[in-house]
């Protein structure tokens, strides 16, 4: 048995059942046992693959991206570069690459890594050691300095713990983590109601909803309507808010029991991005779609790079490259059309790859 499980089950006999925003907050970001806290997640041995790592293309568009909005907003100096859950650091690194073409760019900013994990702290200090800036680390985003700042966030708001509610005969009940007969965790619902009157649903419906995806945003949006910049978000998830729960685990590159590994699995959720751009719009922001990924890469100019990089690369290398483009852009591939971009932006700005 995990220790979490261990853990779990000792809290839940003492303190009762827990809702699904406390288990997934554990699991993922428990001090001792939780999974970003204590394991490596990227790589062949790891549990999943995320686009900067499938390709160096990803953070060089990314990369480009952050240039042209620093340009647009005038091109100031004392400017925050933050990524948000940066991983293992990699585009971070294709990031500054890029940006060391773009003049005066790296002469303007400074550069800012908000990372709960100790693990993937110490893999991006690695990764970033030869990088011509030295980042700052963070444990949240309420610690960077003030002032203008480009904020980006690859697959980082579909790790934000979210709540479920489940609608019976007279109402919505919060939906819970407890115990089975068994010892084991079993998903079931608090007695009381609660008020969710715009909602009507049928018994049996369940509602996911990111509060703290809300929060996050809503923190970062305000910050950018008043002192300028730009957010860019690319994750999983759905243009369209809707009923249903979309809680999943993965464990070694397959799908897993949300409940049966407590912190051993890395548990994530489609991201609602029409909540994320109310949240952003209610700050004062400005928003840019959602975009599928696949057309925002496109849009940047992933097939000239393409072809830029294959004009000097092996036979092999350039299968491989091939092989990316394919994972990143095809209309049959996740990473193109389940993925999605939005952009956060001070009211005056038009970010590129989202013209139409
Ligand atoms: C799925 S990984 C994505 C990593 C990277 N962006 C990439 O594309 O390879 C999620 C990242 O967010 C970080 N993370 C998760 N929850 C976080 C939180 N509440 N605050 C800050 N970072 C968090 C993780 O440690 C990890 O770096």
């Amino acid at each position: 048995m995990s220790a979490l499980l261990q853990e779990l089950r000792a809290m839940i006999a003492a303190e009762g059942p827990l809702s699904v925003e406390r288990y997934m907050q554990l699991c993922l970001q428990h001090p001792v046992h939780g999974y970003y806290t204590s394991k490596m997640p990227f790589g062949r041995a790891g549990d999943f693959i995320t686009a900067p790592e499938v390709s160096q293309m990803f953070g060089e568009l990314a990369g480009l991206w952050a240039a042209q909005v620093w340009l647009d907003m005038g091109s100031p100096a004392g400017v925050r570069l933050v990524e948000i859950g940066p991983g293992r650091g990699t585009m971070m690194a294709d990031v500054l690459r890029v940006a060391r073409g773009v003049p005066g760019f790296l002469e303007a900013i400074d550069l800012h890594l908000v990372e709960t994990s100790p693990v993937l702290r110490e893999a991006q200090r690695r990764t970033l050691e030869a990088a011509p800036l030295t980042p700052v680390w963070h444990a949240a985003i309420e610690t960077l300095p003030d002032g203008p700042a480009i904020f980006l966030a690859n697959e980082f708001f579909d790790a934000l713990p979210v709540r479920h509610y489940v609608r019976s005969e007279t109402g919505w009940h919060e939906r819970q983590v407890g115990l089975g007969s068994d010892g084991d965790l079993v998903f079931g619902a608090a007695a009381e109601t609660i008020g969710l009157p715009s909602l009507a649903g049928r018994p049996g419906d369940i509602l996911e909803i990111g509060h703290v995806a809300r929060a996050v945003m809503t923190v970062l949006a305000s910050r950018i309507a008043s002192q300028g910049g730009a957010l860019l978000v690319w994750d999983y998830g759905h243009a369209e808010s809707g009923l249903g729960e979309t809680l999943q685990a993965v464990a070694g590159h397959a799908f897993a029991d949300p409940l049966a590994h407590p912190g051993e699995a890395d548990l994530t959720v489609h991201v609602d991005f029409a909540m994320l751009r109310r949240a952003a719009e209610a700050a004062g922001a400005a928003v840019h779609g959602p975009v599928t990924q696949g057309l925002w890469l496109e849009r940047l100019g992933i097939f000239e790079r393409a072809r830029r990089l294959k004009a000097k690369a092996s036979a092999a290398q350039s299968a491989e490259i091939d092989s990316a483009l394919g994972r990143l852009t095809a209309p049959n591939s996740t990473m193109a059309t389940l993925f999605k971009v939005l952009a956060v932006v001070q009211k005056d700005m038009r970010p590129p790859g989202f013209e139409d």
